[in-house]
């Protein structure tokens, strides 16, 4: 999906998101928001935030910063929580953020929507301090399956519609040969959406 029809698509979204959302996602979201296990003062991106279904998840004293392409998705969230966060139109493809600069990043739903996920999660891991964790909960391809004729259909209809569900995860860090993943399971949907956990090496010194 290119940036411009996501925009389109996300604009329409936006009244109606909670709704078609919030009842289905709300545990994994909670589960997603534990594996990073926040502390006060830690400084937290959250790059798509959409509509900020995530926001009342997060901990009291945690420093947010909320990205989104979408100023009319943005617009919900600004409802979702006032204390310590910024908002800010920008693309989690470009992060105009300085290096290492969070503790944390929290990826929900995000990196089968924008144009390019690999890229999506090269700027994540950019801007993620050494030590620091990204959890994921968001659809990807079975590791392994192979993209049956079927899948492939249902995958362009699915795009239509804002988000591809035939991206592997693996992909996706395709560029961040030194990733830990020490969480990936499935979540809902018989699995088709996976919880994932990722940790930062720490540079180690000679
Ligand atoms: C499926 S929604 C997920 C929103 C939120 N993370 C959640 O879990 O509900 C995808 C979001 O990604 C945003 N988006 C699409 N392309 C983007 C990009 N290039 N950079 C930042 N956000 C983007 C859309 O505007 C939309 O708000």
């Amino acid at each position: 999906m290119k940036n411009t029809t996501n925009l389109k698509i996300y604009r329409r979204y936006a009244p109606i998101y909670d709704s078609l959302m919030r009842f289905w996602t709300a545990a994994p979201r909670r589960k997603a928001v534990e594996l990073l296990k926040l502390k006060t003062g830690e400084q937290l991106l959250v790059p798509g935030v959409g509509t900020g279904l995530d926001l009342p998840n997060l901990p009291a004293g945690v420093c947010v910063t909320a990205v989104d392409l979408s100023p009319a998705m943005l617009q919900q969230a600004r409802h979702k929580r006032q204390e310590l966060v910024g908002f800010n139109v920008m693309d989690g493809q470009v992060l105009a953020l300085p290096d290492g600069c969070f503790d944390a990043l929290l990826l929900n739903l995000i990196l089968s929507v924008v144009p390019d996920g690999p890229i999506a999660m090269q700027e994540a891991w950019r801007v993620l301090k050494p030590g620091g964790r990204i959890a994921i909960f968001d659809k990807f391809l079975p590791e392994g399956s192979r993209l049956s004729g079927f899948r492939r259909f249902a995958g362009w209809l699915i795009r239509q519609i804002g988000t591809d569900p035939n991206r592997r995860f693996r992909e996706m860090i395709q560029n961040i040969p030194d990733a830990l993943v020490p969480v990936d399971i499935p979540s809902v949907l018989y699995g088709q959406y996976r919880l994932i956990l990722m940790i930062k090496p720490v540079a180690t010194t000679k």
